[in-house]
């Protein structure tokens, strides 16, 4: 339970005066995220570029935005809609469930029953894409079933996670970057972001092969061994869980037609443990996933390559080196899969 103020300003005025203008309200969600009202996701208009770009600086800052609507969406409508944010047009790597409407091959279609669509994806902290170098944009959630029983997803937010490390571990992961296991892509553990401007932690906690440090006084690199890369990814989860008391994170629950689009650099986030139980004890739930393609790559800092070799010997020595899949296993006792 959080016990916490929020750790956000209000939304902005300027953004709820932009809202406003066209017909719609734009409220904050407690501690993060916002709710977005009266903009009709169904019309088939687009909102004005400005009131998008204020819409756009909000997810930055707050995280997400959770559109609510009356009326059931359609597939295309959010898929749309999707688009109105960073790079403005999807970039789907996933696969396809056969129950997704017109085989749409930009709708992730997952499910906690198996007919429906893809089960048990993503119970850890990550962020979407991050086997490629500039990650996703943003991600929509379209809710096409929500659980009778609950089962919806945490966000946590990444700058306010950074800001309550303690300065030593501030300026040591400030040196680290991770290697995606799948593709060997490399990202900093901490970037600045490029709208909000502010610090974040990022790392993706079921897809790391590696993580490298740079030498605090001397040039060159070394790798995280098996024991500190277990502590790291333990550190890592545990600040981001400690969001959900401390007012940095959510255990957001989806209400029928909600659509919630994440900045997919603000916020890590994971299902929840009850999106994962059964239908027949949790009730039935469906929900549509979208992912918008990046702007910028998020580059590693030390001149460190965008790509690393994952599947060929380790360039900087004795290590945690390990390609495919899942990458490096934190923990054995927690559910894992992308
Ligand atoms: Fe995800």
């Amino acid at each position: 339970m959080n016990t916490q103020a929020s750790k956000l300003p209000p939304v902005d005025p300027a953004c709820v005066a932009a809202v406003e203008r066209i017909g719609g309200t734009i409220t904050p969600l407690d501690p993060i995220g916002a709710q977005v009202s009266g903009i009709d996701l169904a019309s088939g208009e687009t909102p004005p570029r400005d009131v998008l770009d204020a819409l756009e600086l909000e997810m930055a800052r707050r995280g997400f935005l959770a559109f609510k609507n009356r009326k059931a969406i359609e597939p295309e409508d959010f898929l749309r809609a999707s688009c109105w944010w960073g790079g403005r047009e999807l970039h789907s790597t996933h696969g396809v469930h056969p129950a997704t409407p017109g085989g749409n091959r930009h709708i992730f279609r997952l499910s906690n029953d198996r007919r429906h669509g893809i089960p048990d994806v993503g119970p850890q902290w990550h962020n979407d894409g991050s086997f490629t170098p500039a990650t996703f944009s943003h991600s929509g959630y379209h809710i096409i079933r929500p659980a009778e029983h609950g089962g919806g997803t945490y966000f946590a937010h990444q700058g306010i996670a950074y800001d309550m490390l303690p300065d030593a571990r501030k300026e040591r992961w400030g040196r680290l970057s991770s290697v995606n296991s799948a593709s060997g892509v490399v990202h900093p553990l901490v970037h600045e972001h490029p709208v909000s401007r502010q610090k974040c932690i990022w790392l993706h906690l079921g897809m790391t092969g590696a993580v490298i440090e740079k030498l605090p006084d001397a040039p060159g690199f070394r790798l995280l061994q098996t024991d500190e890369l277990k502590q790291l990814c333990h550190a890592y989860n545990d600040i981001l869980n400690a969001g959900l008391a401390q007012g940095y994170a959510v255990a957001y629950e989806y209400e029928e037609n909600d659509c919630v689009f994440i900045d997919n650099l603000a916020v890590a986030h994971r299902a929840a443990p009850e999106a994962h139980m059964p239908a027949a004890q949790q009730g039935l739930r469906i929900m549509h996933r979208s992912t918008v393609r990046g702007v910028k790559d998020l580059a590693p800092g030390f001149e460190l390559p965008l790509y690393l070799d994952i599947g060929a010997a380790s360039p900087f020595g004795e290590g945690v080196w390990q390609g495919g899949g899942l990458g490096f296993r934190w923990d054995d006792d927690i559910p894992m899969q992308n």
